[in-house]
């Protein structure tokens, strides 16, 4: 049997298990939330070699403590490891200064975080005073000061953290984790076009990103598609509309699948942003939403001659 040492104690797996499931299995208080290798809730720590399918996607400096995901590694491919201690991963507090809705199901929220600095489009895991904890986002725009944290959240119904930060009033306090994952602006980049395709709430990364490129005087194309189930479905209208005004290389296409108005694209934002830039040879390409839309996109972004480590995405898998 693939067993392992966990903080010291012997774990029996079963053949083909992962590391999370056997912990799991076992009763380990142990965070976890996809099982997908989307939210990076399952981090631990290992002290000898791990696989590197289950280090997809973290910083180097995770990588260089012997991180990985526990949902993506084999019980077999693991000798001893541990959860990651505060020196990793603090947590900041932060204080709701406002949350209003942008749309029926969108929730955007503004937090103060001392002491906190993240780049845009990077997730945080946010921690509810309840105990949940989920992955989202940061949509702060780059101008605004670094101690802001901004949100979109889409309400799910009987959703447990999407519902109590809908019931959250300004001053109520969470805690943030991170920030995770490699969709931002990256400074390597020079002046090539850059597409960004996401729906409903992917568009808080989006937004952060293009401002961020903007913001630091990206040359390139900046089009931005974003889609949902209907034109009422799809906010921050007037915020996108100003940055095309402030930067003439911005450019929005907003894409819906029914009840579509105005000057709005009936469809999919992966077709149409594929119509319009059939070859992305040399494009920097950014995804975020729906795990089938991301998913799909990722492909066939690929097809169309972007490089994979140009592409960057987070799909935003359920817990
Ligand atoms: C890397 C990453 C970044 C993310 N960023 C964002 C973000 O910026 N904004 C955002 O709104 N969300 C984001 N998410 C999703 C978010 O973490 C939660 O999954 C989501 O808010 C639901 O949490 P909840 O506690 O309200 O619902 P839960 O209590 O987790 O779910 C309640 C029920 O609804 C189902 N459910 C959950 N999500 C959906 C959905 N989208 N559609 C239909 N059914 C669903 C669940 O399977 C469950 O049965 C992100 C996820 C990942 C992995
Ligand atoms: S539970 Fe492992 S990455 Fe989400």
């Amino acid at each position: 049997m693939p067993n392992f040492l966990f903080e010291g104690r012997e774990v029996e797996a079963e053949d083909g298990e992962s590391v999370l499931g056997a912990l799991l299995r076992h009763g380990a208080d142990v965070g976890h939330g996809c099982k997908a290798g989307a939210c990076q809730s399952c981090l631990l720590r290992s002290s000898g070699a791990v696989p590197s399918s289950a280090q997809n996607g973290l910083d180097e400096t995770l990588i260089e403590r012997g991180a990985f995901l526990s949902c993506q590694a084999g019980a077999g491919d693991v000798c001893d490891v541990e959860r990651l201690g505060r020196e990793v991963f603090p947590r900041f507090q932060a204080t709701l200064q406002e949350c209003r809705r942008v749309a029926d199901e969108v929730l955007f929220l503004r937090f103060d975080v001392p002491g906190w600095s993240a780049a845009p489009g990077r997730f945080v895991r946010m921690v509810h005073p309840s105990g949940t904890v989920r992955p989202y986002s940061l949509a702060t725009p780059a101008w605004n000061p670094p101690t802001e944290a901004h949100f979109h959240v889409r309400l799910i119904e009987g959703g447990e953290m999407s519902q109590a930060l809908a019931d959250s009033q300004p001053g109520d306090v969470v805690e943030l984790e991170g920030p995770f994952g490699k969709c931002s602006y990256r400074l390597v980049h020079g002046n090539e076009p850059i597409l960004l395709i996401g729906s409903g709430t992917g568009l808080a990364p989006l937004y952060g990103i293009a401002t961020d490129a903007l913001h630091r005087g990206h040359n390139g194309p900046v089009h931005l598609f974003h889609g949902g189930r209907t034109s009422a479905s799809l906010y921050f209208r007037d915020e996108l509309s100003d940055l095309a005004a402030k930067y003439p290389g911005f450019r929005t296409t907003p894409c819906a699948d029914e009840d579509v108005t105005g000057d709005d694209l009936t469809g999919s934002p992966l077709d149409h942003a594929l119509r319009e830039h059939p070859d992305l040879t040399g494009y920097k390409v950014y995804l975020c939403g729906h795990p089938m839309l991301v998913k799909a996109a990722q492909k066939k972004c690929f097809l169309a001659g972007a490089n994979l480590r140009d592409i960057a995405a987070d799909p935003f898998v359920p817990a």
